[in-house]
């Protein structure tokens, strides 16, 4: 324990604050920022970063120009830079803007996915049906977000049992990835136990990625359990802890992956991921935030005391 044999599988992360992030901070970030930010991370050694959203700039005015950050972006060779779809509309402009992946996104708690996107969660997922048979057509590759998927903030506590159906479901329709988010951040390993244990027996570890949010400080400690107790090694992260939710009051940001980066490293996985570059990249979008980072590294790193 404690070290990374070279034959075990190691932790891999999807980027995504210039999407999770970004889209939920109340600072106007331009184009040229946010592409100036997926640039800096594209350096950091991150293979996979979401870049952005093409949803209703009504209902997310954050993401609403995504297609000239896409634009205005120096793509890396090995990187992958993907987009968020909510319906057909959204997918037609990911693959205008030239996004490598496509993200469909529903949720295990009916309220939650009626305020976030005005649908049930079947109908979100007749919704997004046809987007993965065209994104399918288009060979590229699909991740499908869960949100929602351990504590609701309308309902409470959702229990495994209402995330594996919709699990199946999704699974069913041939996404390549799934993503199952503690969108609220109120998650406990105890939780990540309980579903993990009945997730592994219908999904292939190497498909799930976990999406902590850090509200109550247990977002480490989820991951920590998820990759040495389960072998899970997707996990997706915002630089800087960008974020929060608006529709989980509360809710902060999440994970932070230099935090992550870190806490992974610690205990013995071999990231190839630069922290110190990570935690520039997230500087640098400071004057544009209006607040300070809200990740442990880059307190570290303003008060000096890592020297
Ligand atoms: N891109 C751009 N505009 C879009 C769009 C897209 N992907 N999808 C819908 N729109 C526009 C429509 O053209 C329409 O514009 P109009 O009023 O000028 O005609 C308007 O948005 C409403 O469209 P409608 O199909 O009725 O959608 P809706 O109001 O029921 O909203 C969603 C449904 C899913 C489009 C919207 O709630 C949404 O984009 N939500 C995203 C939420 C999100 O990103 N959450 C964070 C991720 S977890
Ligand atoms: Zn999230």
């Amino acid at each position: 324990m404690g070290y990374a044999l070279s034959a075990e599988p190691q932790p891999r992360i999807v980027e995504v604050g210039p999407r999770d992030g970004l889209q939920n901070e109340s600072a106007v970030v331009s184009a040229e920022k946010k592409a100036a930010f997926v640039d800096a991370l594209a350096k950091t050694g991150l293979k996979e970063i979401e870049t952005g959203a093409f949803v209703s700039p009504q209902a997310v005015p954050q993401m609403a120009d995504t297609a000239e950050v896409f634009a205005k972006i120096q793509r890396r060779p090995g990187v992958v830079y993907s987009a968020l779809v909510p319906n057909q509309k959204g997918l037609e402009r990911a693959m205008q803007a030239g996004a490598d992946k496509i993200s469909v996104f529903t949720a295990a708690s009916e309220t939650f996915n009626q305020k976030n996107i005005r649908a049930s969660i079947s109908e979100s997922i007749e919704r997004f049906r046809p987007v993965i048979r065209e994104t399918k057509a288009a060979r590229l590759p699909l991740r499908a977000y869960i949100s929602t998927a351990f504590h609701c903030p309308y309902e409470g506590p959702v229990k495994p049992v209402a995330v594996l159906p919709i699990v199946k479901t999704l699974m069913g329709l041939g996404v390549d990835e799934l993503s199952i988010g503690d969108t609220i951040g109120k998650a406990s390993p105890r939780d990540v136990r309980s579903l993990l244990k009945p997730l592994l027996d219908i999904v292939p570890v190497e498909k799930l990625f976990l999406h902590f949010h850090d509200t109550y400080g247990m977002a480490i400690a989820n991951a920590l359990t998820a990759w040495r107790e389960f072998g899970v090694t997707g996990f997706d992260s915002s630089t800087g802890g960008l974020g929060g939710c608006p529709y989980a009051p509360g809710a902060s940001g999440n994970i932070a992956t230099e935090d992550l980066v870190f806490a992974l490293s610690a205990e013995g996985a071999d990231m190839g991921i630069d922290i110190e570059k990570l935690t520039a990249a997230a500087r640098a979008l400071v004057p544009s935030l209006g607040h300070p980072l809200d990740s442990r590294l880059s307190r570290v790193a303003s008060t000096g005391r890592h020297s």
